[in-house]
């Protein structure tokens, strides 16, 4: 018999209490925020959708394994788990281990960016433009045309623009791009997938260049189940082998374990060149720790072997891009003009067609991300003209491609009746909008404003 309910594929073993605020306290906490939902307290959140990252319930085995966790400074038996794990699963001869992945960015990104360096990704997520930007290089986001359609349907959004690659090759020269990154799935661009033709395509154009081509792979297991669902000839594969076979397309990874590894904590840089691999190794030594903990307690180590391990199992993955779809699905029914189709890890909502008499100026992202909690407690996260915005030289905004919110939905952790409850808390925003009115910035740091900025709501 077939059933269409997608049931939770785990039980419940422990339980952590929610605090059930009122708007009239959340009215001041928001004030006490400067409107920016990353300085709130997490108390004072009721569901907290402000990312996938790190925020993961981890199994008994997870547990199991912290238990077993190796402390030692040098050669400890969890580093050898992880390792094996990730050498398992990538097949990359070089492995570093990182606190988390933006870590990994910087020791691989400082190392072969610099002033004059270009890199190319389908988009690059904000600490990887950030680590870019800082070493001097620019960063080029060259998603392909489609993914900036917010309501149109394809199957892989998360594609990079192999044409427009091409250009740019042409244009800076190969020698001057340090590495084209393809980010699986895109997550500043939805958290689409990119097929395995497309990663085949920028492969052999990286190859036939002499480009180096590296993963950005943190959601590489939703990746791959978007791939055996919708891309002919995948369909009898496991998703691991074919995140394997993607693996296998690239020069190395960057990852983020605080995601597809359903861990806390943690991340590694993976490499096939020895060469470059001595050289990042160097300053992980110096930065993050030995290089058989690099910032890691063994029990995180633990942690992540299983959990990459996990997170490959078919149930667990039906479950979670089927969850994460339900909820998008139900918005959309509702009206609300959400990202097409669901992204992984997320479902996005196009704010500027939300909010349409705000002007990406006024950030309509920020106005939808601050009424979500102050209507039901919501937190979640703009990825619009606050997180990608950048000045003219007259100071004047230059907007995103996009005016996002992304409601980020942890791993495991909310079941149907929380989701049920956020779409809920839509249909009042639905009714109101007419009466929100957008921000403006009152403070902003040079980098990655959008965690630190303090935001007064104009018009009233
Ligand atoms: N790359 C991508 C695609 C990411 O989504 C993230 C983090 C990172 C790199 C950096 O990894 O946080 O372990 O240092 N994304 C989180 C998010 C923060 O909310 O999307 P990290």
């Amino acid at each position: 018999m077939n059933f269409n309910t997608i049931i939770e594929p785990f039980r419940i073993k422990s339980v952590e209490r929610i605090l059930l605020t009122t708007e009239a306290e959340r009215r001041d906490f928001l004030r006490e925020a400067h409107f920016n939902p990353f300085l709130l307290r997490s108390g004072q959140v009721i569901i907290d959708l402000l990312t996938d990252s790190g925020t993961s319930a981890m199994s008994s085995e997870q547990w199991a394994g912290m238990m077993r966790g190796d402390e030692s400074y040098a050669g400890a038996s969890s580093w050898q788990r992880m390792e094996t794990a990730v050498r398992d699963l990538t097949d990359y001869p070089y492995i570093l281990p990182t606190h988390q992945g933006r870590a990994a960015e910087h020791l691989l990104y400082t190392r072969i960016g610099g002033p004059g360096k270009v890199f190319i990704s389908n988009t690059h997520f904000d600490t990887t433009r950030a680590n870019i930007e800082f070493s001097g290089a620019t960063a080029i986001d060259c998603p392909a045309p489609e993914g900036l359609q917010p309501e149109t349907y394809h199957p892989f959004k998360g594609n990079l623009d192999t044409v427009k690659l091409r250009e740019y090759i042409g244009r800076y020269g190969a020698a001057n791009i340090a590495a084209v990154i393809l980010t699986v799935t895109n997550n500043s661009g939805g958290g689409q997938p990119a097929s395995m033709a497309n990663a085949r395509e920028v492969s052999e154009i990286c190859k036939s260049n002499g480009i180096r081509f590296i993963l950005d792979a943190c959601r590489i297991a939703e990746n791959a189940w978007f791939i055996r669902q919708r891309e002919p000839g995948f369909d009898k594969k496991s998703c691991r082998d074919i995140a394997k076979e993607m693996f296998s397309l690239a020069d190395g990874c960057v990852f983020s374990a605080k995601k597809d590894a359903l861990a806390n904590i943690g991340g590694f840089l993976a490499l096939r060149d020895l060469e470059l691999a001595i050289q990042c190794r160097t300053v992980l030594i110096i930065t993050e720790g030995y290089s058989t903990y690099g910032g890691l307690s063994g029990r995180d180590m633990e942690a992540i072997a299983i959990g990459l391990e996990e997170v490959f199992q078919e149930d667990y993955l039906e479950y979670r891009i089927k969850s994460t779809e339900y909820l998008a699905d139900k918005l959309r029914r509702m009206g609300v003009p959400v990202l097409w189709p669901a992204g992984g890890h997320a479902v996005y909502i196009d704010a500027k067609a939300f909010y349409s008499h705000i002007r990406p100026e006024e950030y309509p992202g920020q106005a939808l991300a601050c009424e979500l909690y102050l209507k039901g407690g919501i937190r979640c996260c703009e990825i619009g003209s606050v997180m990608f915005g950048k000045y003219d030289e007259a100071g004047r905004l230059i907007p995103a491609a996009m005016e996002l919110v992304r409601l980020a939905i942890p791993r495991r952790v909310y079941t149907q009746s929380h989701i049920d409850y956020v779409a809920e808390v839509f249909t009042g925003l639905l009714d109101d909008r007419a009466r929100v009115h957008g921000f403006r910035i009152v403070s902003e740091p040079p980098f990655l404003r959008h965690f630190t900025a303090r935001f007064e709501r104009l018009g009233n």
